[in-house]
């Protein structure tokens, strides 16, 4: 992933419960406009962390993959707009496509294998690097990319 970080943090959660409550604590520092990107292997925890984030904006409605509709969009606190780029064969197409488009400054974005945008990444994000599958504990990354995400690690401590 590109860009210099401002500041990074690490968290282990020892199961799906602890993953998706770390997304819930985040969620609360959220403003229209934001960015999350998810990475990590197939199995990592980017759908159970986007679950809980959206408990954390008081959504009510089930978050499930999007993998086969690309984006579901939910309304909480915030509009939460949930991506899912893993059968996306070029970056530049979901932006040619309006995947990340005009209406999601007024919620945040989550994307899962938002790396597959390469180039096209914007600067201006919290990555959230989910290492581990299966039964281990998982080390999460998270990263901001630009000083205004900062206030997601400092909303942590
Ligand atoms: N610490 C953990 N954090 C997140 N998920 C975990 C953890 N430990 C085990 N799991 C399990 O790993 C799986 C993660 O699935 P999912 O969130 O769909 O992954 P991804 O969206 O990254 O492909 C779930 O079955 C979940 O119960
Ligand atoms: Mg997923």
């Amino acid at each position: 992933m590109p860009n210099l970080a401002t500041g990074e943090r690490v968290v282990v959660t020892r199961d799906a419960a602890g993953t998706r409550d770390l997304a819930s604590r985040l969620a609360t520092s959220a403003r229209p406009g934001d960015l999350l990107c998810l990475v990590g292997d197939l199995g990592a925890g980017k759908t159970q962390f986007a679950k809980g984030f959206a408990v954390g904006l008081g959504i009510q409605d089930v978050v499930s993959s999007p993998t086969f509709v690309l984006m579901s969009e939910y309304e909480g606190r915030l509009p939460m707009f949930h991506l899912d780029l893993y059968r996306l064969a070029d970056g530049a197409d979901a932006l040619a496509g309006g995947l990340l488009d005009d209406r999601q400054i007024e919620g945040v974005a989550l994307v899962e294998w938002a790396e597959r945008l390469g180039d096209a990444l914007p600067a201006a994000r919290l990555d959230v690097l989910i290492d581990g599958v299966g039964d281990e504990q998982r080390r999460i990354t998270l990263r901001a990319c630009s000083p205004d995400y900062a206030r997601y690690l400092e909303a942590l401590a």
